[in-house]
């Protein structure tokens, strides 16, 4: 491998899903799964195409129930093109040799190449046909980062030792479906209906189709050409477009052909329809080269806006993260009401869903892409009123977003779930995580600090913020024997407790990760009320019919939400205690693999609610939201010493006490292990780096990327090592190395508060010092805030400090 090169050698089934998903190209509106162009799907292979934001619903039955799911389309398969060849080249000349398939055909030789630099997807594969023919193949394929509607593959063919012909079927495919998911094999996966094919032009075919019940158009035109090839010859059906071509062979020469492809969508602005759109696209497309020389070119811009310098392995898993990050989330999904998927768009998993991990990737964007960032906030926007309407439907006050969100903002959580262990259907009580609301308000803050933009804090961020405030304070309910305010009826981050044991009701009480972050936003609410010039607020106010007595019972709240403790640490939930220990080392011994123990417990008949153990970091994402200083006070505002002492204590008893069920887990605890200075971040820093590129959860990045996980090792290197806040119109710094990095030297370019030029505010870390360069301009000087002194850097400037200790 190289710096900038993602490589397999040798073709293997069993890992196929996972290259496909680690292989998959996007350009932020579309994404296209890395399966091989001459195979369907299947057991092995699933070549997946999702556009963000196309969602469709369906009902299933299932358990006896009829259940309502919203998938994020696998819209019509664009990569096919299968190939066979033949001895001589005339009409009675010997018979066709089958299609050339991984799986029946003999592969001799297998290499993928993921070249991240230039967003750039190369495979060599050599065939041997049963007639002893050799084929050799390379294939580029790129979906294109300058115009997101199009993507192309090359192939080369070169026949070694044989004269005679080669036969090539090009097509596009809709009788796919979302079947990518084994789990959810159970649900109708049927989305494409009236599908029809057809031809444009001798060279140019398309295919259009409609989504089921969402009635998005969809329409790919496509043209295939080669050197030295009989005219391309259309075999049209309803449901597949298909070129074919032959040419002719010759021992050692190579025939190279391009398949061009347009995709539109009626999502897509600025068309007539998304058919003419596709056909007169594909029409002015300029060939293969000229493409690639686009595509390069705005990879090139990206990659010097996201840059990270990181040696070694290390460097080359976090520009990989990047890589997808911004294959999901690239400057063209500005342009569209899109979120942040967590599975990227790259599989099925969590039917292109959004939760709240887009608490973990705009700290990312907020600093090298803030123009993405803001869409994804407006996203959240739009969907104010449904998130209003929710809170009504539940006999509350303000908003409450939705746990899984997709086209409109209403709940998409399942109702039902499947244990694939078990076999059995169970409630799924998920959406009573109504922390997503504070990740919301948390990211609108986190955007304003980072990027200084008054105009969006003050028009939408503070409409937003105030609603989230309003329905914390209306779910709140005061407790006289506890003489506290108490958020009852929740799922906090760990999905493992979902309800008492033995409960009738889900949801539990007292999640100290809920009330904390819920008194966070009713504080900054209040702040940000009393910051707003005086006619906004009054805007506001009126529109949103809010009164002062509302804000002194937000401060209220704010200073007394109850937060449990037990034997000098935070409780998870109250009455968390009384649960049972659970013997973490018999199920290590019984089990190989105990991430998942909810569903071993389960299909044991038990109840992972009965016991003392996390699927992830609950209380501990806490230290990952807020800086030590930031925690201990608020701590102190609900009149709670949170001492060094207490907090470690914390950490230790979760940190026994997690499966790591989650991708997001592991990744959450090196952080917080790294920022308390613990020998152990090391460990789940690096194990977390291997998240999906080995697959830990077993099967599960097959099904799509957890871009969460992604991005928060990115923002690892950024924020969590460096200490990075941006805070009070400042820079802070606070760095923990690692012993591990000790000596290495990484380093990074931010884009923060207006100041870009050059690659934005360089900030490199080496042997207990900093460096900091700010771009030339007429911008205000930074000010660089470090442990116990300040530091103000001017436009142009370069300075180096040294780290306390
Ligand atoms: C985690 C959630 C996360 C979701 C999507 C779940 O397994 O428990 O915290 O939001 O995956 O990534």
């Amino acid at each position: 491998m190289t710096e900038w090169a993602w490589e397999y050698e040798g073709y293997d089934p069993s890992q196929e899903r996972l290259r496909e998903s680690l292989c998959a190209l996007g350009n932020g509106r579309f994404a296209t799964r890395g399966a091989l162009a001459e195979c369907s799907a299947d057991q092995i292979h699933y070549p997946g195409t999702y556009v963000a934001g196309c969602y469709d619903r369906v009902a299933s039955t299932v358990a006896g129930r009829r259940i309502e799911n919203e998938d994020m389309v696998n819209v019509p398969n664009w990569l096919p093109l299968r190939f066979r060849c033949r001895d001589g080249t005339g009409p009675g000349e010997s018979a066709w040799g089958p299609w050339l398939h991984p799986d029946t055909t003999r592969i001799l030789e297998h290499r993928q190449v993921l070249h991240l630099g230039s967003g750039l997807l190369e495979r060599r594969s050599r065939y041997a046909d049963p007639g002893g023919r050799l084929l050799d193949i390379r294939q580029l394929r790129l979906v294109h980062m300058a115009d997101p509607h199009l993507a192309s593959l090359r192939t080369e063919f070169t026949t070694p030792d044989w004269a005679g012909e080669v036969e090539v079927e090009s097509s596009i495919d809709a009788t796919v479906r979302n079947v990518g998911v084994p789990r959810y094999r159970g649900l109708d996966g049927r989305h494409l209906v009236h599908d029809l094919a057809g031809t444009e032009s001798p060279d140019i075919a398309w295919l259009c189709c409609r989504t089921r019940t969402s009635d998005v158009r969809l329409a790919l035109a496509f043209h295939t050409s080669a050197t030295d090839a009989t005219p391309v010859r259309c075999l049209n059906t309803r449901t597949r477009a298909v070129q074919l071509l032959q040419f002719p062979t010759q021992p050692g020469r190579t025939v190279t052909v391009d398949k061009t492809v347009a995709l539109h969508t009626s999502h897509d602005p600025a068309i007539s329809d998304p058919l003419h759109a596709a056909v007169d696209r594909v029409r002015h497309a300029p060939g293969f080269d000229g493409l690639l020389a686009s595509h390069r070119y705005a990879w090139d811009q990206l990659w010097r806006r996201a840059e990270l310098d990181v040696p070694g392995e290390a460097g080359l898993i976090l520009r990989l993260h990047l890589f997808h990050v911004l294959q999901t989330l690239s400057p063209h999904t500005a342009e569209l009401d899109v979120g942040v998927p967590a599975r990227g768009l790259h599989g099925e998993a969590y039917r292109g869903h959004v939760f709240w991990d887009e608490l973990f990737v705009l700290p990312y964007l907020n600093l090298h892409f803030p123009e993405v960032s803001r869409p994804l906030l407006d996203y959240r926007h739009r969907r104010l009123e449904r998130a209003r309407l929710a809170a009504r439907d539940a006999g509350h006050r303000g908003a409450m977003y939705p746990w899984q969100s997709g086209s409109d903002g209403r709940e998409e959580t399942q109702r039902l779930h499947l244990n694939p262990r078990s076999g059995r259907w169970l409630p799924d009580h998920t959406h009573l995580q109504q922390h997503v609301g504070s990740a919301v308000a948390y990211n609108i803050w986190q955007y304003w600090e980072a990027t200084g933009d008054v105009g969006f804090l003050h028009a939408k961020g503070a409409e937003r913020l105030l609603q989230i405030a309003r329905f914390w304070a209306d779910r709140a309910a005061y407790d006289d024997g506890l003489g506290r305010y108490r958020i009852r009826g929740v799922v906090g981050p760990d999905e493992y407790h979902d309800a008492y044991p033995d409960a009738e009701t889900p949801g539990i009480d007292d999640n100290a990760y809920t009330s904390v972050t819920a008194a966070w936003v009713l504080t900054r609410a209040r702040e940000l009320l009393g910051a707003l010039p005086e006619p906004r607020r009054r805007e506001l106010t009126e529109r949103i019919a809010f009164d002062g007595g509302e804000a002194e019972l937000w401060r209220d709240i704010a200073h007394r939400l109850y937060v449990p403790f037990h034997k000098g640490v935070i409780s998870q939930f109250d009455g968390y205690e009384t649960l049972a220990e659970l013997d973490w080392d018999a199920y290590r011994t019984r089990c190989d693999d105990i991430r998942r123990l909810d569903r071993i417990l389960e299909a044991e008949g038990d109840s992972v609610n009965r016991f003392q153990a996390s699927k992830q970091a609950d209380v501990l994402m806490l230290g990952y939201l807020f800086s030590p200083a930031d925690l201990t006070a608020l701590f102190a505002q609900l009149g709670h010493t949170l001492d060094d002492a207490t907090w470690q204590r914390t950490v230790d008893h979760y940190l026994q006490r997690t499966s790591h069920g989650s991708t997001l887990s592991g990744l959450v605890h090196g952080w917080v292990l790294t920022r308390a200075r613990r020998a152990e971040a090391w460990k789940f820093v690096h194990e977390a780096l291997l998240g999906d590129i080995a697959d830990v959860l077993g099967g599960t990045t097959g099904e799509g990327i957890h871009l969460g996980a992604m991005a928060i090792t990115l923002d690892l290197v950024q924020r969590g090592l460096t200490g990075l806040q941006t805070r009070d119109g400042a820079l802070w710094l606070d760095p923990a190395p690692l012993p591990e990095l000790t000596g290495a030297s990484y380093g990074f370019a931010l884009r923060y508060r207006g100041h870009w030029g050059g690659w934005g505010v360089g900030l490199r870390m080496r042997r207990g010092r900093v460096s900091i360069t700010v771009p030339a301009s007429d911008r205000a000087a930074i000010t660089v805030q470090l442990p116990g002194r300040a530091v103000m850097v001017r436009p142009g400037q370069s300075r180096e400090l040294m780290l306390p200790d």
